[in-house]
């Protein structure tokens, strides 16, 4: 991702005085529209901020929530939901959260894998940026800002809209938030702890006319094991244009005995012709077998809809922000520096049988990736990763949500000898709360560091020297932001 710049509301520098706040909450939420309305010089505010009395509450608040596993009666609620207009409705909203003692949690997309951007332990109200998703897309300069509360959907969408010979790279899921997307990918490290970004200037990358996509699946009986390693060979050293990822999973068996099986598919797009990449397909997995009719050629607005899984004549689907069906979810992350060995993957496919449902996401590393030095962002993980693996476990029913953490958990337990150690890596985007979280403001550097270092490495000591400086109160903060180096506190 290249990001070459970012506005921040300068939210920092209004260092007002907390009020002391021992009200209930129907006046902390009275006092924070009074405080509101008074910044904004405007008393009618009931389409900005909802409050539990607001007809819209509900439905703003559940709109973008993910994970099922953070949507029941008991989870905690904000006292409102300030959903802005213009950037100074963020000032106004943050000053005033300031001023009447709680917390503040920033939602973009609502992806969080834990809900932190929209749960929160102490009284809270949540900024949700959905109104800000202005897209200006400057072909000419090769450039877009982009608000927000807009979606990678439609964000591609835009792009597409305007020149068919430009992109931008980030997630698969189109209904990611560009907040905090951006944010836990690359600048920033992880927004949330640093104030409320509203719009990024992004850099535009050029694409072919033609990117080619291939999906197919091979079970183990059909010598998918033997295809893992070989992809792991060369996970790291594809061509740049090339991005081949493998996903993992249990699946009815096709064999002779009919029973279970694991089968791994293919998701392939590359920035190039069928003619020029079957000849590398064939040299480098022979055994798929493959000639030119597996291959679809397409655009590259096209390719956002088809590693995605969707339609891909459909590109208007890029623009729907909520997702079809929602579950309950656990995800996990490591990154791989050793190809793992068949007998240990036999073993993972074993684990994975017992539990049925699990599914691992290979992403391959190198390139790009590892053109970037570790320490340029913060963002660490780059070159001497071959891949990243996700582990994603979905259920609809909640009745099973312990059993199946429990069953992610022992499967991330079988894997620690063949994953990156000292840390152990994982992806701040794929947010994990099993790594440790915050006990409270005053959370130490060396307790904080269970996750840091695995989401920053390096970059972590500086990550906390940066929140000591600008942010010395915490006041941005949630159960795995980065903390405040104590000693230098007055
Ligand atoms: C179904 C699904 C598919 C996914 N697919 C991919 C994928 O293909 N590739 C990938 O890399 N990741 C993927 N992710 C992970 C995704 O990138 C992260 O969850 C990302 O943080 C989501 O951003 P959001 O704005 O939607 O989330 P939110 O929940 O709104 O925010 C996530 C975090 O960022 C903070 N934040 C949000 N907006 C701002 C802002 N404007 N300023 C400051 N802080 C902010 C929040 O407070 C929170 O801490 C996926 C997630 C899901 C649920
Ligand atoms: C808002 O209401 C208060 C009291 O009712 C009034 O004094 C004030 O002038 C009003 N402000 C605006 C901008 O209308
Ligand atoms: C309800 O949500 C909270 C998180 O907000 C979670 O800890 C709890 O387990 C959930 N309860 C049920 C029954 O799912
Ligand atoms: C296998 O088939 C059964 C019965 O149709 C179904 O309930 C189960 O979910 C399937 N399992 C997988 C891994 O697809
Ligand atoms: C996309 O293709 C499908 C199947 O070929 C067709 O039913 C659908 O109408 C097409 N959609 C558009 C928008 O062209
Ligand atoms: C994380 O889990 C959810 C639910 O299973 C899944 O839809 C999503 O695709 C996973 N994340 C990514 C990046 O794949
Ligand atoms: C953090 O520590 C300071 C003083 O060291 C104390 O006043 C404050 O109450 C503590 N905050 C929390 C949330 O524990």
């Amino acid at each position: 991702m290249e990001i070459s710049h970012i506005k921040l509301v300068p939210l920092l520098f209004f260092f007002l005085l907390n009020s002391v706040c021992s009200t209930t909450s129907n006046s902390i939420s009275e006092s924070f529209v009074q405080c509101f309305s008074s910044r904004i010089h405007s008393n009618s505010t009931s389409k900005i901020i909802l409050t539990e009395s607001s007809s819209d509450y509900t439905l703003v608040l559940q709109s973008s929530i993910q994970n099922l596993r953070f949507l029941n009666t008991s989870t905690p609620k904000p006292q409102a939901i300030v959903t802005p207009h213009q950037n100074s409705h963020v000032q106004a909203a943050v000053v005033c959260t300031k001023k009447v003692g709680i917390q503040i949690r920033t939602r973009s997309g609502g992806h969080d894998y834990e809900g932190l951007s929209y749960v929160s332990k102490s009284p809270f109200i949540i900024i949700d940026l959905f109104n800000l998703r202005s897209i200006d897309i400057d072909i000419k300069k090769e450039r877009a800002w982009v608000e927000s509360g807009a979606t990678l959907g439609e964000l591609y969408y835009a792009i597409a809209q305007k020149s068919k010979l430009y992109g931008f790279p980030a997630g698969i899921c189109p209904t990611i938030g560009v907040g905090g997307h951006i944010s836990g990918g690359g600048h920033g490290g992880g927004g949330s702890n640093f104030g409320v970004i509203v719009a990024w200037k992004l850099r535009l990358v050029p694409v072919p006319p033609i990117v080619t996509g291939y999906m197919e699946s091979k079970t183990i009986e059909e010598g998918a094991t033997k295809l893992v390693s070989k992809w792991q060979a060369i996970a790291d050293r594809m061509p740049q244009q090339y991005f081949l990822r493998l996903v993992i999973q249990a699946a009815n068996g096709t064999g002779t005995n009919g029973g279970k099986t694991i089968q791994v598919m293919f998701n392939f797009v590359a920035f190039e012709t069928v003619e020029k990449l079957l000849p590398w397909m064939q040299e480098n997995f022979p055994e798929l077998n493959l000639d030119q009719s597996t291959f679809t050629e397409m655009s590259w607005i096209e390719s956002a809809l088809y590693v995605a899984n969707l339609p891909i004549n459909e590109s208007q689907v890029l623009l729907q922000r909520t997702q079809q069906s929602r579950v309950f979810f656990k995800n996990k992350s490591d990154f791989v520096t050793e190809p793992i060995s068949e007998a240990a993957l036999e073993g993972l496919w074993k684990a994975m049988l017992e539990l049925d449902s699990l599914q691992l996401m290979l992403t391959p590393y190198g390139g790009r990736m590892s053109e970037i030095y570790d320490w340029e962002i913060p963002f660490p993980h780059r070159k001497g990763n071959l891949f990243e693996i996700q582990y994603v476990d979905n259920w609809v029913d909640d009745k099973e949500t312990e059993e199946h953490i429990r069953g992610v958990r022992s499967v991330y337990e079988y894997m620690t000898p063949y994953v990156s150690k000292s840390p152990r890596a994982a992806y701040l985007n794929y947010r994990d709360l099993d790594l440790g979280r915050n006990k409270d403001a005053n959370t130490s550097y060396a307790e904080a560091s269970a996750w840091g270092l695995k989401y920053f490495k390096n970059n972590f000591r500086r990550l906390v020297q940066i929140k000591t400086s600008v942010d010395p109160d915490n006041f941005f903060r949630d159960e795995q932001s980065i903390p405040v180096l104590q000693s230098a506190k007055k």
